[in-house]
């Protein structure tokens, strides 16, 4: 689908509908999600990886990542579109649920849950938990014993590959907190001593991650359904994802000879990049798709092991490229600065009615985006512009570099586009401006809100006033 689209005269549309007259309706600033885009990339993702790894006999379930960007109607489409929603925290489980997604489609992750929460995925019947750590696995054990049911879990594991993305996003290095080290010799960082090692099956040369494989193997209460790896996020090149794969198939089928079992499934999370600015050049999900099914059966036909079933996690690459952000140009000045030469020049400094509260990846990571004047047809001279925010920080930048035109003028409508994933997910209510809603729009249906705008009076609701 072309979601995002310009009528005869120039204004933007999104699925058929000017955004003057989304900004009309709606306000501005607004998130704007196309529907028709998150389906369309949603099958898009499931059908590439699906017939990539079915050409090597194997099968895929892909489940959504709800951080990047999960409402109760996004849950929905996502079911409905045949994925299933991996959750992050007893909130995301809660809006899946809501949503009518079936337990036994959702996931349970995080690095610290809390005992609530792995009550709350197991009443529900979750399909799987994500354990992080030996203490984890425990403590699942142990709420899973309490309440009579066994578990399903998978193991998160540390590969070791240092994705190339920004550092805050990059996971699967050591020295960070997620996942369960593969490095001989890390047994001992788990805190059992030598003789409960043995008790295990284990000895002091075994990683950190063997000592949980034999912990879900003992306990009566856990099922281990398998191992998961996530490498990071925003990850162009599929060699870091096939690299990964190769460590945790490899230490997989160790374990499966050590303890005599089949771990049936092997998920390796999500990652896959978007195109925020033109500087970047995704590789299309097929591409990656078909590349990392080489690898993984490559690797298994290499170790004599059966390929197991696959599962992804993405979230950004459905979601991102769905949305775009709609603000109104408010003051514009001139500031003079000197360039890399020491020459004096002009910076042009547009200020929208939003900025960091609505979307905190530019302060976060360096995020670069674009925009683009949306109301109308951006012709005529371009300017180099900086499209800043209305909150009190020099740092809340929209778009550091952006040329637009030199007759842009307050009430004007700025589009930023791929804003679709991480931006409603992280926004504040910082300096009390409140949050935007989210306008879902489809070829078929009236634009409408799927998350209205908050109000100061829902903004204020837990102030406790004059105690
Ligand atoms: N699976 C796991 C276990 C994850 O931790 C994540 C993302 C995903 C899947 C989905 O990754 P994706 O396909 O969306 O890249 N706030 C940051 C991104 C944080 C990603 C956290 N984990 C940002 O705005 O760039």
């Amino acid at each position: 689908t072309q979601s995002f689209d310009r009528a005869d005269d120039g204004e933007l549309t999104v699925d058929g509908v000017r955004v003057s007259q989304l900004a009309e309706k709606f306000g501005t600033p607004e998130y704007v999600f196309s529907e028709d885009t998150f389906r369309a990339r949603a099958r898009e993702f499931c059908t590439a990886f699906e017939d990539a790894f079915s050409a090597h006999g194997a099968e895929v379930s892909v489940y959504y990542a709800g951080k990047a960007f999960l409402t109760t109607a996004v849950a929905a489409w996502a079911k409905e579109e045949g994925l299933n929603i991996d959750t992050a925290s007893g909130g995301e489980l809660g809006i899946a649920l809501r949503a009518g997604v079936p337990g036994d489609r959702i996931a349970l992750h995080g690095n610290n849950k809390s005992v609530a929460e792995i009550r709350r995925a197991l009443e529900n019947k979750v399909g799987r938990i994500v354990a992080d750590s030996v203490p984890e696995v425990q403590l699942i054990a142990q709420v899973a014993a309490e309440m009579g049911v066994v578990a399903p879990i998978m193991l998160r594991l540390t590969p070791g590959v240092h994705a190339s993305t920004h550092d805050f996003i990059a996971t699967a290095h050591e020295d960070q907190k997620f996942g369960q080290s593969l490095v001989e010799g890390t047994s001992g960082l788990s805190g059992l001593s030598l003789e409960e090692l043995l008790g295990l099956g284990l000895d002091a040369n075994d990683c950190y991650a063997a000592i949980s494989v034999a912990i879900a193997h003992r306990e009566q209460s856990l099922d281990l359904r398998g191992l998961h790896c996530h490498i990071g996020s925003q990850i162009f090149e599929a060699d870091g994802f096939g690299k990964a794969a190769e460590k945790v198939l490899t230490f997989m089928h160790e374990m499966n000879q050590r303890f005599g079992i089949t771990m049936p499934e092997i998920d390796l999370g999500g990652g896959y990049g978007i195109g925020y600015t033109e500087e970047d050049h995704p590789r299309g999900s097929a591409d990656v798709a078909t590349s990392l099914a080489d690898m993984v059966s490559k690797t298994c036909a290499n170790l004599g092991m059966d390929i197991p079933h696959l599962s992804f996690e993405p979230g950004r690459s459905i979601a991102g490229p769905s949305g775009i952000t709609l603000y109104t140009v408010g003051t514009i000045k001139n500031v003079s600065i000197e360039d890399e030469n020491g020459d004096t020049r002009v910076r042009r400094y547009v200020s929208v009615d939003g900025g960091m509260s609505d979307n905190a990846r530019p302060v976060l990571y360096e995020s670069d985006y674009t925009a683009t004047l949306a109301n109308r047809a951006p012709a005529g001279e371009q300017v180099l512009s900086r499209v800043v925010g209305k909150h009190c920080e020099s740092g809340d930048i929209v778009v550091r570099y952006v040329y637009l035109p030199e007759d842009l003028q307050a009430g004007d409508i700025l589009a930023v586009p791929a804003t679709g994933a991480y931006c409603f997910a992280l926004s504040s209510n910082y300096n009390y401006l409140t949050k935007p809603g989210v306008v879902a729009t489809s070829a078929d249906k009236a634009p409408r809100e799927i998350v209205r705008r908050e109000t100061e009076e829902d903004m204020l609701r837990r102030d406790m006033g004059l105690v």
